[in-house]
């Protein structure tokens, strides 16, 4: 991007792409400007929490089972509070909540909004990256009135994730390629810094938790033997935003593969992986939860499933794949 380059705000850039479709009633654009605006608070939160002292555990634990973070909570809160004055928004689901929340009737609102408010947040104790992951459905189908927001990630209308890392990242995709913008925290805007992002085809890189080697299903070991053999090398943060980050922009492999610990793998399909999947494929990468079975088609049966994630480059993505179907 050139210095003078016109200077693109999400606002503006969402307008932009509405106005390529005339019948679009800016429903769409005035839900996405509800998460712009929650990623705006979360961030002044994650940035302030050591000195508000909100750090580490509530003593709860969420409905996955996890211990939550006092910012898990927080920013659970902020994105219910902002989508629930929003009247295209018929449904929100949060990892935070065991059950989705309805906040209009079927036809008054259009969209579901599916959250993980704040991924990583083991991460915010050392200050490490975390982030925010969304995910829009369509909810105007009477015939999905019962459980309307559990629809395969292909029908996902847009998806996006926060960073809050150096910086606070946006990347977003209404079905129209991968656009990415960086809060400038001096005029309180997310500025577009880049347009229809390309994920590199290669890149001698795997991302994984290497610590649940023993317990990955064998495939999984003879593909690690043989990245390991050809000069790969291993980046894993812990947060999934920050690694997919990563492989968005320089390429490589994220994986999520099942373990004794978790046999379905641990990240959840709404709002973890659905996402995530559709970004990728935007930008020309691959998204795969099996050799046979793309990430996008599968239908879910619970808001909070889980399913095994290979993720990114093509090329990368399918050295994974080959070695899970073959011997050898
Ligand atoms: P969350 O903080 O929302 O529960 O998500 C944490 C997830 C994900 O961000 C990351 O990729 C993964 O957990 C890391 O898991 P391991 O610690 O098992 O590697
Ligand atoms: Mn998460
Ligand atoms: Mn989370």
């Amino acid at each position: 991007m050139h210095r003078h380059d016109s200077l693109v705000t999400l606002q503006a850039h969402i307008l932009e792409q509405q106005s390529r479709f005339p019948q679009a009633s800016g429903t769409l654009s005035w839900v996405l400007s509800a998460l712009s605006i929650s990623a705006k608070i979360i961030a002044n939160h994650v940035r302030r929490a050591r000195l508000d002292d909100v750090l580490g555990s509530v003593g709860n634990e969420n409905i996955q089972g996890e211990q939550q973070q006092k910012l898990d909570v927080i920013a659970n809160e902020v994105l219910l509070r902002t989508l629930g004055k929003r009247e295209g928004v018929a449904v929100v689901a949060s990892e935070e909540n065991e059950e989705p929340v309805m906040l209009r009737q079927v036809g008054d609102g259009k969209y579901c909004v599916l959250f993980d408010p704040l991924d990583g947040s083991s991460n915010l104790d050392v200050c490490g990256g975390v982030g925010t992951i969304f995910s829009i459905l369509r909810y105007d189908n009477p015939a999905h009135s019962e459980n309307g927001w559990l629809q395969a990630g292909a029908k996902q209308v847009a998806a996006g994730y926060v960073l809050y890392g150096s910086s606070t990242v946006l990347v977003m995709s209404i079905g129209m390629g991968v656009d990415m913008f960086v809060l400038d925290p001096a005029i309180g805007a997310f500025v577009r810094v880049a347009e229809q992002l390309q994920i590199p085809q290669h890149n001698k890189s795997y991302s994984l938790n290497e610590g649940n080697r023993l317990t990955f299903p064998i495939g999984y070991n003879r593909y690690l033997d043989w990245a390991q053999a050809n000069g790969y090398s291993s980046r894993y943060v812990g947060a999934m935003v920050a690694d997919i980050h990563r492989i968005l922009l320089k390429g490589g492999v994220f994986m999520y593969p099942p373990t004794k610990k978790a046999p379905h793998g641990k990240l959840r399909l709404m709002y973890e992986a659905n996402p995530m999947a559709m970004l990728i494929e935007q930008a020309g990468g691959k998204a795969m939860a099996s050799p046979d079975q793309r990430i996008l088609d599968v239908n879910p049966t619970a808001i909070h499933q889980r399913v095994p994630v290979i993720m990114g480059s093509a090329a990368e993505v399918d050295h994974v794949l080959i070695h899970l179907t073959t011997q050898g």
